[in-house]
């Protein structure tokens, strides 16, 4: 449905890099498409065949104001024939309080917004039992697509890189992604996640994620021994940034031509080119994995007043 040939490999040219024999790859999953960008249709490929081969309506989801998943579920269904529903967190809110939302509610998605304390309480068994009482034949997925389906989807993408490599690149908010990248790293190669929220334990929520998987013990165990993370780079929290990170986007745009955002992507980057000092990196290949969010750029050129792209 989406093109995912889009999602080309380009080499970083950067000459601290190559001075070092340091190769730096990025998987452009961001040009899969302009809404559906990144890991989001990695992760909504299989919740979208489930959806299809339980004869469901539509999809149900989660997220908050800016969410790039919501926008995401309403752009992908709207494209594929399904309907779509966002529980948006925030009863302040409504369908005309951003672009993203504003874009959610052209595509077709109907949006339910509630109070910060209730979608606390989403992930619980009786508030989704509700849901599934109000909306009888969705598909239910969880916030940031974070469940048993999207990390399958996001398993695959490795199997597109074609060079050899020795660690990968990623940013983590729910993990779903770092765990399909996790389950389809090769032998000797390595997982670095950089969390994006702060005082977020990696490890305790992608076993989360695995929980449902089936996937042997011994073999998680194998795995986890192939993952870092960076956990410094989160900049003082989920949505914080700061001058240095803004113009760390722009300059590295300004180089190589890629579009970074400062909630994700930013900051993974930022971590990636910190890590990179490191000698132990000389001759070696590394891959960046995009994953998305271009479409919450505009947002925080607004409240910044700083122009990251032109
Ligand atoms: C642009 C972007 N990058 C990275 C992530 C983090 O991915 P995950 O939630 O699978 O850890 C997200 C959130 O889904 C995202 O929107």
């Amino acid at each position: 449905m989406f093109d995912l040939s889009k999602s080309v490999l380009d080499e970083v040219i950067d000459g601290n890099l190559s001075s070092r024999d340091i190769h730096l790859f990025v998987k452009r999953d961001d040009l899969i498409h302009t809404e559906v960008s990144g890991n989001k249709w990695r992760k909504l490929k299989y919740n979208v065949q489930q959806c299809q081969t339980n004869k469901k309506e539509g999809i149900l989801t989660f997220g908050g104001a800016f969410s790039n998943h919501l926008l995401a579920t309403a752009s992908a269904c709207h494209a594929i024939g399904l309907k779509s529903v966002g529980i948006v967190r925030g009863d302040e809110l409504n369908a005309q309080s951003n672009n993203t939302l504003q874009r959610c509610s052209e595509l077709g998605m109907e949006m339910k917004f509630i109070s910060r304390e209730e979608y606390r309480m989403s992930p619980d068994k009786s508030f989704l039992a509700d849901l599934a009482h109000e909306f009888p034949n969705f598909h239910i997925v969880p916030e940031g697509g974070a469940n048993y389906y999207g990390m399958i989807g996001c398993q695959e993408i490795l199997r597109e890189i074609e060079v050899d490599f020795d660690a990968v690149f990623v940013a983590q908010g729910t993990t779903t992604t770092s765990c399909g990248l996790l389950m389809g790293l090769k032998e000797e190669q390595e997982l670095f996640a950089v969390p994006v929220l702060k005082g977020f334990d990696s490890v305790k929520e992608m076993h989360t994620i695995f929980e449902y998987s089936g996937i042997e013990k011994e073999w998680l165990e194998d795995a986890f021994g192939k993952l870092n993370i960076l956990n410094e780079f989160h900049f003082g929290g989920y949505g914080k940034y700061n001058d240095e990170l803004l113009q760390f986007i722009r300059s590295f745009y300004l180089k190589h031509g890629i579009k970074l955002d400062p909630i994700y992507t930013g900051k993974a980057m930022f971590a990636v080119m910190k890590e990179l000092e490191d000698e132990k990196w000389n001759g070696k290949s590394v891959v960046f994995i995009h994953t998305g969010g271009i479409q919450g750029v505009q947002s925080v050129e607004e409240k910044s007043g700083f122009k990251m792209f032109d």
